[in-house]
């Protein structure tokens, strides 16, 4: 029995809609338990532009630092595309949340079910058994957060992005990809561009000297960031987990995304070094997909990646690793026992948002 405190931010599109969904599978999964649900609702992304001017309020930081974790749903949308660069709903929310509660470490799932298969690009013989790895990205260094400059040269406009990492940045997303493979294939891949970067070089270096001395029982290998794109085409499953820079990262987890079929599947979880009320990481908790402004307020989206995203929080954030898998396993026995939503139909007769939570509901 505990109390679950944490920050809901639905944000905007879909987000609402599935973030209800999800809310919904996580009061049926903790009642059983006797666990409680305390939880707030904070306006973020385009909704906060539009109700205080802000994409991300003051009352919404101050919500999430008092909640043992963050919810979150998708941000942004046409209507706020017209804003300058750095008011835009993903940027001025997402990257500030990410830096100010140090959440350095993503994690995502890169999981397909076999029964799914279709929903890949890849032809289905080179996925037989489905999709499963994961993607670790550093998230609060490298070229997103180092100094940024806008100037001329001999009279043109010029600009210029740091990419720059510090030693103790590397170690500690190293520790999270060992602590990763530890817990599954004992298996870890290293994604950098060492034949060009400075960064890359003392990446390699850090993590070589790394694992040898923490993790000597995990096989470590490397692969530069333009072949692992290439080799992530070719056969996924090579790959246990990787875990590379931020921006290789950003591009390699959308490409891991599209060839796990569905967006509307896959969740993630941002986790930092930050301890909650419980003595657990902090963490803010996401699906990997956007706010699909085209199926908007209609009730058909997916909400599987919010669902899981959910249950990522309760074993990550509130160490319930029980009803974690317990949630995992009722979304896995709904879509492979052939309820689903319109994105992974496949012929078959799609169901309501509404109609996926409940099927996923009964399924606990
Ligand atoms: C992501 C997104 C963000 C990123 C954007 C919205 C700032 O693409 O979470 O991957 O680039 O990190
Ligand atoms: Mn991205």
């Amino acid at each position: 029995m505990a109390t679950l405190k944490f920050a809901v931010l639905p944000g905007d599109g879909i987000g609402p809609e599935v973030m209800d969904a999800a809310l919904g599978v996580l009061q049926a999964a903790c009642r059983k338990d006797g666990d409680e649900l305390s939880y707030k609702i904070c306006d973020v992304g385009g909704a906060a532009i539009d109700s205080c001017g802000k994409a991300l309020p003051e009352s919404t930081v101050e919500q999430c630092r008092n909640s043992d974790a963050i919810l979150f749903g998708s941000v942004g949308g046409p209507k706020w595309e017209n804003l300058p660069p750095n008011e835009q709903p993903e940027r001025a929310a997402l990257l500030p949340l990410r830096k100010i509660f140090k959440l350095f470490a993503n994690i995502r799932p890169g999981l397909l079910y076999p029964q799914l298969t279709d929903a890949s690009p890849l032809k289905s013989e080179r996925i037989p058994e489905g999709i499963d790895i994961v993607c670790i990205r550093e998230l609060t260094g490298g070229i997103y957060f180092g100094e940024k400059k806008t100037f001329e040269i001999d009279g043109e406009p010029a600009a210029c992005d740091t990419m720059m990492y510090r030693k103790s940045e590397i170690e500690r997303i190293a520790d999270v990809a060992g602590k990763t493979a530890m817990a599954r294939g004992k298996k870890v891949c290293s994604i950098d561009k060492a034949n060009v970067l400075e960064t890359s070089v003392l990446w390699r270096k850090t993590v070589t000297e790394f694992f040898k001395k923490n993790y000597p029982e995990v096989e470590l290998s490397y692969m530069y960031v333009d072949n692992a794109a290439m080799q992530l085409a070719r056969n996924p499953n090579q790959f246990d987990v990787f875990f590379t820079e931020n921006m290789f990262g950003d591009i390699l987890s959308d490409e891991m995304a599209v060839i796990c079929g569905s967006l509307g599947m896959l969740c993630s979880a941002s986790l930092g070094d930050i301890k909650n009320s419980l003595g657990l990481k902090f963490g803010l908790y996401e699906p990997a997909g956007g706010t699909a402004p085209d199926i908007a307020g209609k009730g058909i989206a997916n909400p599987c990646a919010q669902i899981l995203s959910a249950a990522l929080m309760m074993r990550y954030s509130f160490g319930e690793d029980a009803i974690a898998t317990k949630i995992e396993n009722a979304v896995r026995n709904a879509v492979c026992g052939g309820i689903r939503t319109g994105d992974i139909a496949f012929g078959k007769t799609p169901v309501s948002t509404d109609e996926m939570a409940k099927a996923v509901i009964e399924r606990l």
